[in-house]
């Protein structure tokens, strides 16, 4: 299979590539090249809007047919609504959320179909936090999108999988006790296990103490 992994770069969706790399040809995009063995990297800058569309066309026109898009991109923002200004409110939802639609709409425009879409949302895709309040908005809408573009007959397997908290450097620089925190590797082979089964869409949360997943919805 051809696996396109949109910020494969580094945590959950560097150790999806490389779990996925030894049975499957893996690209990976983000802004920094890991250097990592058995996979092709792509920089793509999701954070500004300005260009993204064409950007991610390029892309895609650039790779061969893909079998399994994963869209991990995301990043911690901390403040109340009226501590973040425009520039970051639209970071947040270019990257969240705008570029899994236009990664969508690219791939599809151009294959015709996609037999396997992820979506790595969060516990914030449910759980109300004052300190994100956009990040939650980017999480839901991340997982509302990919359960209507479930419902796109050319898109034949939809998984979104939201996390509890992971040992990654989306956490850099807070002070913030991971001990009880997911390991990326661990997540990796949680969300690649659930893709696999017969269904149209599934949704689940990967939680932890104990670590543990919950199948919260599946169509067939
Ligand atoms: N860590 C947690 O506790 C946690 C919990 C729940 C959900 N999640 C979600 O899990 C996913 C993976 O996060 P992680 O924990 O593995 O964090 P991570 O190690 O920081 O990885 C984040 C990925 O997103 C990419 N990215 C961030 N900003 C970008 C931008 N402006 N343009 C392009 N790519 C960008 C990064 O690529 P570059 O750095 O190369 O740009 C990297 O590949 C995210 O969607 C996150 O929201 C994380």
């Amino acid at each position: 299979m051809n696996c396109l992994i949109v910020g494969g770069t580094s945590g959950l969706g560097l150790a999806m590539a490389e779990q996925l790399k030894a049975e499957n040809t893996v690209y990976i995009t983000g802004r920094h090249d890991p250097q990592a063995e058995g996979m092709t990297f792509h920089e793509l800058q999701l954070g500004k809007l300005d260009g993204l569309l064409a950007n991610i066309h390029t892309l895609v026109e650039a790779l061969p047919k893909l079998d399994l898009v994963v869209y991990a991109p995301g990043f911690y923002q901390e403040g109340t609504i009226t501590d973040l200004n425009e520039d970051q409110i639209q970071e947040m939802l270019s990257v969240g959320v705008t570029g899994a639609m236009y990664v969508a709409r690219e791939v599809l425009n151009k294959q015709g179909e996609l037999a396997e879409f992820v979506a790595i949302t969060s516990t914030s895709q449910y759980t109300p936090r004052l300190l994100e309040p956009v990040y939650t908005v980017a999480k839901a809408g991340l997982g509302a999108f990919s359960n209507s573009l479930s419902l796109d007959p050319r898109v034949k397997k939809t998984l979104v999988a939201g996390p509890a908290g992971i040992k990654t450097k989306f956490h850099e620089g807070r002070d913030v006790d991971m001990s009880t925190y997911l390991t990326p590797e661990w997540t990796a082979e949680q969300v690649i296990e659930h893709l696999s089964g017969d269904y149209i869409y599934k949704y689940i949360r990967i939680l932890r103490e104990p670590a543990h997943v919950e199948v919260i919805e599946t169509r067939v």
